[in-house]
């Protein structure tokens, strides 16, 4: 029998990450699982059902620590011989509110947690043993990586970094076959939604947190598609497609494999400037 397949997820001690753990461990993955909380990691890890041939293994790190997060993948090492996805999941909600009053430590922290860490842990996954071909990196995207945040700058700036830094990436392994895809979830009720209502409509603003008290109230889409959409990332179906921004509600990615042509010749579901030709406007001609 084949060794399974191995998985990283950080931010697996809730929400998000921890739904995904199950998913990729219900798909018979061995994971190696990230949190810097280790009671809730643990938690996460303990409940997964026992399987045969499987390992899970629980790895606490501060990911606001830099020298932590740059001896993670080596950490992984010591207990799997090869990694076939790496999830980049973990985020915090950094300061909320104008700019001019958040605190510049929080808003550096919420850069470390948000993009730095990830862009660390795949510089650290490219340059080790564990990658190979057919390599999968996801990450994580968010609100306001794409459209206005308004009272997020923080959360969104370090998102639509990575969202950046995602594309390129995908560009520069290609020829190595490991393909770098974002996902955008779309709002989930979790812990972060949890904050964005303790930290109120005054900091949040009008719209953020009616957003939130309608979720509360009529639920969210969940994170079933998020978990359909990791896996078509990670199967033989998504072959071709990478350097993508991907929502997981709204977008018909299952659809994608009949277009791949376009998808890699076309900008389509990229971050770009859009000109006024692009909406139709006839001053935007030159
Ligand atoms: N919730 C939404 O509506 C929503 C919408 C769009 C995108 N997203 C994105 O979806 C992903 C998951 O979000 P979520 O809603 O599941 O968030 P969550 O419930 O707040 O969970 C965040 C996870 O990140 C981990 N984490 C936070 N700081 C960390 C640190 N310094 N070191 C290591 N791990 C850390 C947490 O673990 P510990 O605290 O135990 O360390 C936890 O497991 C994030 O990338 C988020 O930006 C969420």
């Amino acid at each position: 029998m084949n060794d399974p397949r191995v998985c990283l997820i950080t931010g697996a001690s809730r929400g998000l990450g921890a739904y995904l753990a199950r998913r990729f461990w219900d798909q018979g993955y061995s994971l190696c699982l990230v949190a810097s909380d280790c009671d809730r990691l643990q938690t996460s890890l303990s409940g997964l059902p026992v399987k045969k041939g499987q390992h899970a293994v629980a790895l606490v790190c501060d990911l606001a620590q830099g020298d932590q997060v740059r001896q993670l993948i080596h950490r992984c090492a010591d207990h799997v011989a090869r990694m076939d996805v790496v999830i980049n999941n973990a985020a915090i909600l950094g300061p909320v509110g104008r700019f001019v009053d958040n605190n510049l430590d929080d808003w550096q922290k919420t850069l470390q947690v948000n993009m730095l860490a990830p862009i660390t842990i795949t510089q650290s996954y490219l340059s080790s043993g564990l990658s190979r071909e057919g390599g999968v990196i996801i990450n994580i995207s968010g609100g306001g990586a794409t459209s206005l945040r308004p009272n997020f700058s923080a959360y969104a700036t370090a998102k639509t970094g990575l969202v950046r830094f995602s594309e390129i990436i995908a560009h520069e392994v290609k020829n190595r076959g490991i393909r770098v895809n974002c996902i955008a979830p779309g709002i989930m009720d979790t812990s972060m939604l949890q904050e964005i209502m303790v930290s109120g409509e005054e900091l949040a603003g009008q719209r953020e947190y009616a957003n939130c008290v309608r979720v509360l109230q009529e639920g969210s889409p969940g994170m079933d598609k998020v978990g359909d959409l990791a896996l078509f990332l990670t199967s033989p179906q998504s072959v071709g497609i990478s350097g993508k921004i991907i929502s997981a509600v709204w977008d018909t990615w299952w659809t994608w494999p009949q277009h791949l042509e376009e998808l890699e010749e076309r900008d389509l579901y990229t971050l770009r400037r859009v000109t006024a030709r692009d909406k139709g406007l006839s001053w935007g001609d030159k």
